[in-house]
């Protein structure tokens, strides 16, 4: 859906809540798109929401996962909820990316360099904004985070452990600019996917491959269909829970405060679950067959190549090179000149 058909529906949809406004407020079931399979930190952080919003609402409210990308695509989950047909959607922030630019600020390659740095940032003031310019920007509102870990890249044809090894492998990407251009950097030309064709691509080879963290590789059961797992740390994948913002604002303001704090509880149990499980799936995946490689040096040429030639691509979209310095200050870093 165009910006601007978005933007109208969005405003039909918050029209229809200002009538509806003087109703009073009904025990909801809302429906929650979930983009993976089960088991892994999306599903996670939706059942701690669940049980969240239970608890603070004396079971008034509850929710429903759909898991599987059962209800679109991730990016027509956002369209979805922007209109007020869906209620919220777990997705990966590279996919809002597309709507609201500015959260790039969060997949630019190598600006998140640990699980610390991932809560520093969505849940301080950076964040704060980037929730704003969402609302904003895409009819979203953000209400937690789930953290995933890094986004390794999985292939079915060798081990890869130089950016020379990519040559000649087809690699999916999210249909996110950003990540686009880091693979173009690295000296390929990858393929552009919705989420939910992905599993089926690899299964018929159109691509050889793909990225994701460990725990997504392992709750879209990958290792059926992929072999390699080169460990780069290029994108610390975050994954918003988001909520329709005329649904939110449907709400009265107590189940609004109540959705608010389930929200930052699964957020909080998100890390927790990364902290606790990352290590056993990696080991699993390897149990299961899948070869893990180090990439050559430390990582160097992937992260120069990445950072001096993708970065400066993107400060207009993201808000600026002072944007992207505020992030590293935050972060204790050095800045950009
Ligand atoms: C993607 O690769 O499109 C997403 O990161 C998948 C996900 O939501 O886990």
């Amino acid at each position: 859906m165009k910006a601007a058909t978005r933007l109208k529906a969005f405003s039909c949809a918050l029209a229809t809540v200002a009538v509806m406004a003087a109703s009073p407020a009904l025990a909801k079931t809302f429906k929650i798109a979930v983009g993976d399979g089960a088991g892994g930190t999306q599903h996670e952080l939706g059942k701690a929401f669940i049980s969240a919003l239970e608890a603070k609402t004396g079971k008034k409210h509850t929710a429903t996962l759909f898991l599987n990308g059962q209800l679109g695509s991730e990016e027509d989950t956002v369209n979805n909820a922007a209109t007020g047909t869906l209620d919220m959607s777990i997705l990966a922030i590279n996919n809002v990316t597309p709507f609201s630019p500015t959260v790039g600020t969060l997949t630019l390659p190598y600006v998140i360099l640990s699980l610390e740095d991932a809560e520093k940032l969505t849940q301080g003031p950076i964040g704060q904004e980037l929730v704003e310019n969402t609302v904003r920007d895409a009819g979203v509102r953000i209400i937690g985070w789930a953290y995933s870990g890094f986004r390794v890249l999985t292939n079915s044809k060798r081990p890869v452990e130089s950016v020379a090894d990519l040559k000649g492998l087809v690699v999916r990407v999210p249909k996110n600019e950003i990540m686009i251009e880091t693979y173009k950097a690295w000296g390929i030309n990858p393929t552009p996917m919705a989420w939910s064709e992905t599993f089926s691509a690899l299964q018929q080879k159109v691509v050889d491959g793909q990225d994701n963290p460990y725990i997504t590789v392992h709750s879209m059961k990958f290792d059926e269909v992929q072999k390699y797992i080169t460990n780069i740390r290029y994108i610390f994948s975050i994954e918003p829970l988001i909520i329709s913002e005329a649904v939110f604002q449907d709400l009265s303001e107590q189940d609004r405060k109540a959705v608010l704090e389930a929200g930052k509880e699964a957020t909080k149990h998100s890390a927790q679950f990364l902290r606790a499980k990352e290590n056993a799936i990696k080991a699993e995946l390897t149990a299961r067959g899948m070869k893990i490689s180090e990439p050559a040096g430390g990582e160097a040429e992937f992260i120069s190549l990445a950072t001096k030639t993708v970065w400066p691509k993107f400060y207009d979209s993201v808000g600026g090179a002072a944007k992207v310095n505020a992030v590293l200050k935050a972060l204790g870093r050095d800045t950009i000149q």
